[in-house]
């Protein structure tokens, strides 16, 4: 059985955010009463979709949401990502939110299903309380102490490390291992930070900088605390989250035994960690241990699938079962696709959204419906915003016509390089007008007139 990880090795897993289209999505921007305001959280329109979120946002709370699925379905630029993104926004960091995009499932190297497992329980959350022995307070002694390194050779190596912490009952100065040091280095702490070390596993935390020097100017954003009460050595209640994800990858261990040939083979390959089947079930039988003694509490949090039309059969079927086990977040899919072919399933009639029947039976659908003209022009002032873009109104109201002829995607993607042409022109303070946007029409196509280009002319390579 796997030793249960100590927790506090666990790093966390917060992925880049590939989002900026959608900054100006600050929630769903709901009432009290879960009702779409007009333009709340920096959402326009679309109050009936926003509401439903709303109320699986309430649910996914109450913890009642978890192995169910909900599909945001509707046309391109209907605002699925962004009501998805509002979703995570609402539930807050502590609970785990997972984006993925259909088609990131396909790899050479992982299996379909391995990465599926994989984001399933990278949105699935575990609180940990623990009540630990440590060390706090604010370093005013920070010391290493040097040695000739043993192993001969040049330099010299760290022996022991001196700190001396300072809380509101006392001071303490102790002697650590040089390991501990390490740490300390990678926490960044210096003079005046408050931390604590953990006694038995020797992790070191920063907690943030002494209120004593909130004065100080500083560029960052720093977190004052003020100096810990009580004594230096004592217990302390400690909150982590973590995912199941987290806990795999820590408990996976290399590859191959301890004899020395091996070992060495360790340090000339990357270190290839696997996490197997039987190790996901050894931790969920860990987890289930702490769930019961009280230790830790589950968070189910939502796996995001977008465009979820690029997952073939197999990955369905997956899907279907994974929904099934006792430890699942609640999983939210969107497409815009109609009646479809499943990939992988030519042979099988069409289905709607692209979706096998027996994944869609088990489904909560939210429609997404096309934005009227003055939702249009609405959505698009709000980017211009954001983006900081300066536009005059006979401007905006042709990038707005666009967004109803063409689509919303297409007239947010031309505010950029139309900026630059009305910077580039040398207009006032770089606004955009008219000329701008008429220009970027003939320079960058849309994809039916590139159709229609391609099959009226000549057409490239067939
Ligand atoms: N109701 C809305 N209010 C404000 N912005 C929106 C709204 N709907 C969509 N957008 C913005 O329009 C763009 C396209 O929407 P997106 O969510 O990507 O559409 P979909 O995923 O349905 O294809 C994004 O930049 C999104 O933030
Ligand atoms: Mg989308």
């Amino acid at each position: 059985m796997a030793a249960p990880v100590p927790i506090s090795e666990v790093k966390g897993n917060t992925r880049e955010n590939r989002t900026a289209a959608h900054s100006h999505i600050k929630g769903l921007g709901l009432t009290n009463e879960g009702r779409a305001s007009s333009a709340g959280g920096g959402f326009i329109g679309q109050a009936a979709a926003r509401e439903a979120c709303g109320i699986v946002v309430d649910l996914v709370r109450a913890k009642k949401m978890s192995g169910r699925a909900v599909l945001l379905a509707g046309g391109p630029g209907t605002g699925k990502t962004a009501l998805a993104l509002a979703v995570s926004q609402e539930l807050g960091t502590k609970v785990p939110f997972c984006p993925i995009v259909g088609s990131e499932i396909y790899s050479a190297e992982v299996k379909k299903t391995e990465a599926l497992m994989e984001n399933f329980r990278r949105a699935i959350g575990l609180r940990v309380k623990e009540t630990k022995e440590v060390y706090e307070g604010e370093v005013t002694e920070l010391t290493p102490e040097e040695a000739e390194n043993p192993l001969g050779g040049y330099g010299r190596t760290i022996s022991h490390l001196l700190i001396t912490m300072k809380s509101a009952k006392g001071t303490k100065k102790l002697r650590l291992d040089p390991s501990i040091y390490e740490a300390i280095q990678k926490e960044r702490v210096r003079l005046g930070d408050v931390i604590y070390i953990e006694a038995n596993t020797g992790a070191v935390k920063r907690v943030g900088r002494s209120d004593a020097y909130a004065t100080e100017f500083d560029l960052e954003a720093e977190e004052y605390v003020p100096i810990p009460k009580g004594d230096v050595h004592k217990k302390k209640e400690i909150v982590q989250d973590v995912t199941l994800h987290d806990l795999d990858v820590a408990n996976a261990r290399p590859q191959g035994g301890q004899d020395i040939m091996s070992m060495m083979g360790q340090l000339m390959k990357p270190r290839k960690t696997e996490i197997t089947e039987k190790l996901r079930l050894e931790i969920n039988k860990v987890v289930n241990k702490y769930i019961d003694q009280g230790v830790a509490d589950l968070v189910p949090g939502v796996l995001f699938i977008d465009e979820v039309h690029m997952l073939d059969l197999e990955a369905f079927t997956f899907l279907n079962r994974a929904l099934e086990s006792p430890l699942s977040p609640l999983v939210i899919l969107a497409s815009n696709r109609g009646l479809t072919h499943i990939r992988g399933g030519s042979s099988l009639p069409r289905s709607a959204h692209g979706i096998p029947t027996d994944l869609l039976a088990r489904l909560l659908i939210i429609p997404t419906h096309p934005y009227s003209p003055p939702e249009i022009q609405q959505i698009i002032k709000t980017r211009t915003k954001t983006e900081g873009l300066l536009i005059t109104d006979p401007a905006l109201g042709q990038v707005s016509s666009l967004g109803e002829k063409v689509s919303l995607r297409y007239a947010l993607q031309l505010l950029a390089p139309a900026s630059v042409l009305a910077k580039v022109s040398g207009r006032e303070g770089g606004t955009i007008d008219v000329d701008d946007i008429t220009e970027c029409e003939g320079l960058f196509l849309d994809a039916r007139r590139s159709a229609h280009n391609l099959a009226t002319g000549d057409g490239y390579i067939a």
